[in-house]
């Protein structure tokens, strides 16, 4: 008699698919839309307010991102508890991607639920207490206090590192595993692009972050728009 695939084949199957969409594709927005902060104050706060004007918003964000990430978050949890590591034994590049990929995973868990409550909602005890959703007008001044204490920009720094990595490398397990990349040549090909994808990714966000505290970040500031002067609007004449 013929059966279908199992339950945990399409589990797995949508456990890889759902990091490349939503997720995958979220961070490169999310890392374009940061990155107008090198442009400066206004730029940003302009690209923030735009986002916050997209219709059905919270809709979007329910089932395009949080569900998503909770999804992908606890099965990749539970597929790490049930895997056994053998880079002790084996010590090949592969062996320590596939224990990185996992340690990455674990770490962004956790950063990613500071990340949300300290900028999105303003919930982190200790730190910003003004939520950015819906005060664009002040996203700039809020992310640029949090990254000048420097704990926090280096938790963002290594956040954005272990992002980088984990999705270049999951899009490479991606493609080999659903048979995109076939061959030892091409997936060993493949695995230095998604290396070279990671540097650059890790590059643009960490400029991005760079850019709260310094005007055009880590580049000179010539390549950078001469920020516009925030000016508070005139008082109303009664
Ligand atoms: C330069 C570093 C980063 C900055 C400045 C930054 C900024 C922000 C801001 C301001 C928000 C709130 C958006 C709003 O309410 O309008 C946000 C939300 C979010 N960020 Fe980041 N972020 C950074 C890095 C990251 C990284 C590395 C990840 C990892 C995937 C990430 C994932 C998220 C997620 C999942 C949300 C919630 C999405 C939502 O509220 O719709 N961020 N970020």
């Amino acid at each position: 008699m013929a059966t279908g695939p199992s339950i945990t084949f399409l589990l797995r199957k949508l456990h890889q698919l759902t990091g490349i969409v939503p997720l995958g594709v979220f961070f490169l927005v999310h890392m374009f839309t940061n990155s107008k902060a090198l442009n400066g104050e206004a730029a940003f706060e302009k690209a923030v307010q735009e986002i916050h004007d997209i219709p059905y918003l919270l809709f979007l964000e329910i089932f395009g991102i949080f569900i998503p990430l909770l999804f992908h978050s606890v099965y990749g949890i539970i597929i790490s508890s049930e895997s056994k590591t053998n880079v002790f034994r084996y010590g090949y590049a592969r062996n320590w991607f596939y224990l990185f990929q996992r340690v990455t995973g674990g770490f962004l868990f956790v950063f990613i639920l500071f990340h949300v409550l300290n900028l999105r909602f303003g919930l982190m005890p200790g730190l910003n207490m003004t939520p950015v959703a819906g005060n664009a007008d002040l996203s700039y001044q809020i992310i640029s206090a949090e990254f000048s204490i420097p704990w926090v920009m280096a938790i963002y720094i290594l956040g954005i590192a272990a992002t980088a990595w984990h999705l270049a490398y999951g899009v490479w397990l991606f493609a080999v595993d659903w048979g995109i990349v076939i061959g030892e040549k091409a997936q060993k090909y493949a695995l230095y692009g998604c290396i070279a994808a990671a540097i650059g990714l890790f590059a643009i966000g960490a400029n991005a972050a760079a850019a709260f505290v310094r005007p055009c970040g880590l580049l000179p500031q010539g390549l950078c728009e001469k920020p516009k002067v925030v000016t508070p609007a005139p008082p109303r004449r009664v």
